[in-house]
């Protein structure tokens, strides 16, 4: 999977959103989100699949619960459960997959549970040990979010500043981890909890997150991370932590190229 620099673009603004105009995605559009899906299947071994006409995995839910409207694609989050830090990997690989359909001028929304589950397992094909982790509404959006839109992405606008997210650190903090930095505040987390928390010590980058958050989020702040070390020129791969800090939490150090 090759990273692009609109992906560090999108983060500065993308942002949850939950009311679709129902008007299909177009060809291209979902040309391009396929081809991502297979690079990344390819490279990590998740099962990621598009769902183009996904409404009934919504139609009994908004009813209930009114939070999502005129989704009509989605991204399944699949991948096989026994893979070593799975949830991690799922986060941070579809986290790119959000920031590639921002660039193409879609709206996204991570969604854990706000979705009939039974229902998409009718939609989605798993394979032995497969789980379905999430779903990735994606499809077109007025550029202004409705009023239920803005209400909703209240509980998004607590923004943490630098400090809170790198709290431990020594030294001068080279130019690639502040940007690394700067966009991991952006990223998203379930119930916006932003659990995710980086160390720059003995010049080694750390992010870490303590249980039982999930390491989801962990992931998909790897993926803003690597971004924006990527944006100053810098690559990298995370590595986890082995043996880990503790069991109570899952941490992965940055590796530079
Ligand atoms: C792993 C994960 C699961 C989420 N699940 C849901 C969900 O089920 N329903 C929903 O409406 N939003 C869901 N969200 C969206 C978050 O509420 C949202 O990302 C967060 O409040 C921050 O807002 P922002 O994305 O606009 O920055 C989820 C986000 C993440 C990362």
């Amino acid at each position: 999977m090759r990273k692009k620099l609109s992906w560090h673009e999108a983060i500065f603004f993308r942002t949850s959103r939950r009311t679709y105009t129902g008007e299909p995605l177009e060809a291209g559009q979902i040309d391009v989100i396929q081809h991502l899906i297979a690079d990344i299947n390819n490279e990590s071994n998740l099962h990621f699949q598009f769902i183009e006409n996904a409404e009934s995995v919504f139609a009994g839910f908004t009813a209930s619960y009114g939070l999502l409207r005129g989704v009509t694609s989605v991204i399944a989050i699949v991948g096989n459960s026994k893979i070593a830090n799975v949830q991690a990997l799922l986060g941070y690989y579809g986290e790119f997959l959000i920031l590639e359909c921002v660039a193409l001028n879609l709206g996204t929304c991570w969604l854990g549970g706000t979705y009939d589950k039974k229902e998409a397992k009718n939609v989605i094909s798993l394979q032995p040990n497969e789980e379905l982790f999430a779903l990735i509404s994606v499809g077109n959006v007025r550029n202004e979010k409705d009023l239920k839109e803005k209400l909703m992405s209240r509980f998004g606008k607590n923004k943490q500043t630098s400090d809170e997210l790198l709290q431990e650190k020594e030294g001068t903090i080279p130019s690639w981890v502040n940007s690394g930095i700067e966009a991991a505040r952006l990223a998203p987390s379930a119930m916006n909890k932003k659990p995710v928390r980086y160390s720059y010590l003995n010049q080694t980058l750390k992010a870490y997150i303590a249980k039982p958050n999930k390491e989801i989020d962990l992931g998909i702040s790897l993926a803003h991370f690597e971004l924006g070390a990527f944006k100053t020129g810098v690559q990298g791969r995370w590595i986890p932590q082995n043996p880990l800090l503790s069991e109570e939490v899952v941490a992965f150090v940055f590796q530079k190229e």
